[in-house]
């Protein structure tokens, strides 16, 4: 039996060589940003029960993992901070204190890798307040978003005081990049850039992070972070962000949003970001841990996913271990 079979696309898959030839997309180092947590008061890391391979640093240790992710080529560093737990209040004054912990973390991972690596910062104050949320709560409990961007605006510049290179708003408050951009630019940081978290949803997914940065919210973030069911309104995000002056754009979580990351990707006409958020990258260690899945592999595919659907940018908890697997 004869088959008129000109077009056999198994001919590109026949090789490894032929297959690298014409690989639509490429994982490479420097499109990836290592997420890490810099604890205050602590003399050595201390490992993460839920997210294997991921600690909360000191400032030695976080240094020293900076000049790791320069040596492995990685793009950037995105800082967390976590205060002693006496100095959470209810405006997260440590957030701006000049010897706050991420104040001091940034600083101190500038020290060690000067421009070699683009140094992040999270602009966000639920690390910092003793009620969790991402902003300041008004009379009624609710988050009151204009109150907190005057804080938010305090907050980056002296992020950028202390060396960040970038900034970026996670706390979805509305007109946040435009309140940064305004204060960065009257204190002279210029130069300074937003990466702005712009379309993040109110996930499940956050579990493992809320662990790590010993978060102290009870309740939830519905009522500033996105709603899982809307697509259309992810768009709307990063448009109003690219508006008001962000530099780079990102949806929050990465994997299960790969619709509104490409529909995002398809409008931006500036770089487009994606986070692989804790419990993406912790079920794929716990599945692997199991057997159930060749958790290396998973994570490699899970990152290239993500750049295939339209990230320029992926932060993963994975970075420094794909990127030492690519040499
Ligand atoms: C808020 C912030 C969160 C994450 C990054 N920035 C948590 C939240 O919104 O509850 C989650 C990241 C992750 O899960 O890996 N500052």
């Amino acid at each position: 039996m004869t088959h008129d079979l000109h077009r056999r696309p198994r001919r590109l898959r026949t090789t490894p060589a032929m297959r690298r030839l014409v690989a639509e997309t490429r994982l490479d180092p420097a499109g990836l940003v290592l997420p890490m947590f810099v604890q205050e008061g602590i003399s050595q890391p201390v490992d993460l029960e839920s997210l294997p391979g991921v600690c909360r640093h000191t400032l030695d240790s976080v240094a020293r993992a900076a000049a790791q992710a320069v040596e492995a080529g990685l793009g950037g560093v995105m800082l967390f901070g976590v205060p002693d737990e006496p100095k959470k209040d209810a405006t997260g004054s440590a957030a701006t204190a000049e010897d706050g912990i991420l104040n001091l973390a940034l600083a101190r991972v500038r020290q060690e890798v000067g421009d070699d690596l683009v140094v992040m910062a999270d602009t966000c104050l639920d690390e910092f307040t003793d009620h969790g949320h991402c902003g300041v709560v008004d009379a009624h409990g609710r988050v009151d978003n204009d109150a907190t961007l005057d804080l938010y605006m305090a907050q980056a510049v002296a992020q950028a005081r202390a060396g960040a290179h970038v900034v970026s708003p996670s706390g979805m408050m509305d007109g946040q990049v435009g309140a940064i951009r305004e204060a960065l630019d009257a204190d002279g940081f210029t130069d300074v850039s937003i990466l702005a978290y712009a379309a993040k949803y109110a996930s499940a997914f956050y579990g493992p992070f809320r662990e790590a940065v010993a978060c102290s919210l009870h309740g939830d973030r519905k009522s500033y972070q996105m709603d899982p069911a809307n697509r259309r309104e992810g768009v709307l995000e990063a448009e109003l962000d690219i508006a008001e002056g962000a530099d780079m754009v990102m949806v929050k979580p990465a994997g299960y949003y790969l619709d509104v990351l490409a529909d995002v990707a398809q409008i931006s006409s500036v770089p487009v970001a994606a986070y692989q958020v804790s419990g993406e990258y912790a079920m794929i260690q716990a599945a692997s841990q199991r057997g159930w899945i060749d958790g290396p592999a998973a994570l490699e595919e899970s990152v290239l996913a993500i750049h295939r659907a339209g990230a320029d940018i992926v932060l993963t908890y994975a970075a420094l271990d794909l990127a030492q697997r690519r040499r």
